[in-house]
């Protein structure tokens, strides 16, 4: 075989990629023998372990009987059951949710903006098309959820091709509060902020805001107390629909299923993809409440979007059987008790000078560094802190998620941690003690190459 990048379009073309060639429970192999700890799931994805025998067999068993039907043609009977369970996991009161399969959090996105815009028609209100969405975010990388993304760095390339509906107000984002503002003498702003774009935009022509309840990539901000109930009220006081893209936060990474259910908020929709299927398939969702699909029933009775792979039966089996894996180990209960133990071992790189923030929830935690703890000046963009501390650590064995853009402008450097659920306090102990003497080898590096740092 020739060399394993000769004829892949890669990421980027100045890497040399390690060749994986086999997982098991929270550890990666490469073609060299080398062993990872993947203590990001890949990008959050991975929560019940690599290679997991028995969904490798459901994903067998159901591609051996069904291997592809058209979601025009006709349904399977994995769609009917992996949608009656994720649609009784909907959060609040009772109701009949419904369940859109997708392949991924990019097209769980567009598909749940599309069904904002068919609500609308359907109840009569078609000039209501605008979307709001919150500055550093990321709701994937297709234009139109592009287009929704708050993430400048992503966004940059290609804005000039991005939707014109989109409308971004400030990120809930108390490390780096983007209104100079502390909570809780801040009064919420940020959140009030969303009332002052709705009266904006007019709130007759406002269709949804979508948002990360817990950001992700972009940042790892985790909302104050009262933040998710006032945008709630305010999208009630409107009558705006409001979607929790859980894309990287659902199927339990922060300890519950959904991460609303920290603050007891229900969304009109919930997007999930990455945990959904743990990376044994390409699976995404997005849950309806009720009163979204009874109003296209009544309405159009359908809706003008689908992608050919949706709904694809070996992926929901292997979506299913994630699921019923979660609920027989108890994988949630073990999501927060090793979130709890992981968050308290980070906490102990704030006494390292460039460890600026430590942030998260459950099994979602990220740590953001600095050049200055008092000023939070970040290390020059050129140095790319984030990355080399990713290859310190990647030459050690482990995987964390590297993340630039933090700061205005695209300087600014964090690291994601969201391991398998899986994970054991002595392999946190590691991936702590190991972080730990990448941290301190990067910031030297930064010193000397005079990228700040003291
Ligand atoms: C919150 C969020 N939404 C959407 C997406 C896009 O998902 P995908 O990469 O599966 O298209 C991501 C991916 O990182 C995400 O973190």
């Amino acid at each position: 075989m020739s060399q394993a990048d000769d004829f892949t379009f890669p990421r980027n073309f100045k890497r040399r990629y390690p060749v994986a060639v086999r997982g098991e429970g929270v550890y990666l192999f490469d073609a060299q023998g080398k062993k990872y700890l993947d203590a990001c799931g890949g990008a959050a994805v991975v929560t019940i372990g690599h290679g997991v025998p028995e969904i490798i067999d459901a994903i067998t068993q159901q591609a051996r009987q069904l291997s592809y039907v058209h979601s025009s043609q006709f349904t399977s009977w994995a769609a009917a059951e992996l949608a009656e369970v994720l649609a009784q996991k909907f959060p609040g009161p009772r109701q009949h949710a419904r369940v859109h399969f997708t392949s991924g959090g990019s097209e769980a996105t567009e598909t749940a903006i599309k069904i904002a815009r068919a609500y609308w028609l359907a109840r009569g209100e078609p000039q209501r098309y605008k979307i709001i969405s919150r500055w550093v975010s990321y709701h994937g990388s297709t234009l139109g959820a592009l287009g929704a993304s708050g993430n400048k760095v992503r966004r940059q390339a290609f804005s000039p091709l991005l939707p014109a509906a989109m409308e971004h107000i400030s990120a809930c984002f108390c490390y780096r509060c983007p209104l100079g503002l502390e909570f809780p003498a801040c009064a919420l702003a940020c959140a009030e902020e969303l009332e002052s774009a709705i009266q904006k935009a007019g709130a007759e022509n406002v269709a949804a805001f979508i948002f990360e309840p817990v950001v992700g990539a972009s940042s790892g901000a985790v909302p104050p107390e009262g933040y998710l109930r006032r945008i709630r009220e305010i999208c009630d006081a409107h009558g705006i629909l409001l979607i929790a893209d859980e894309v990287m936060t659902g199927a339990g990474r922060t300890g519950k299923y959904f991460s609303v259910e920290h603050w007891g908020v229900v969304p009109d929709m919930i997007l999930l993809a990455k945990g959904l299927a743990s990376g044994y398939a390409p699976l995404g969702a997005v849950l309806a409440a009720e009163k979204i699909w009874r109003a296209i029933e009544a309405g159009p009775g359908s809706l003008d979007h689908g992608f050919t792979y949706q709904a694809h039966p070996p992926t929901l089996a292997a979506g299913l059987a994630v699921q019923r894996y979660l609920e027989k180990h108890n994988l949630l209960e073990r999501a927060r008790q090793r979130g709890e133990y992981l968050s308290k071992k980070l906490d102990a790189l704030r006494a390292l000078p460039c460890v600026g923030d430590v942030r998260g929830k459950g099994l979602l935690q990220t740590v953001e560094f600095v050049a200055n703890k008092n000023t939070k000046a970040p290390f020059a963009k050129e140095f790319n802190f984030n990355f080399r501390l990713f290859e310190n650590l990647q030459a050690r064995g482990v995987m964390v998620y590297p993340m630039r853009g933090t700061v205005e402008g695209g300087a600014g450097d964090h690291v994601l941690i969201a391991p398998p659920f899986v994970i054991e306090e002595a392999q946190i102990d590691f991936l702590v003690e190991q972080l730990t003497l990448a941290i301190a080898e990067v910031a030297r590096a930064a010193q000397a190459a005079g990228a700040g740092g003291s």
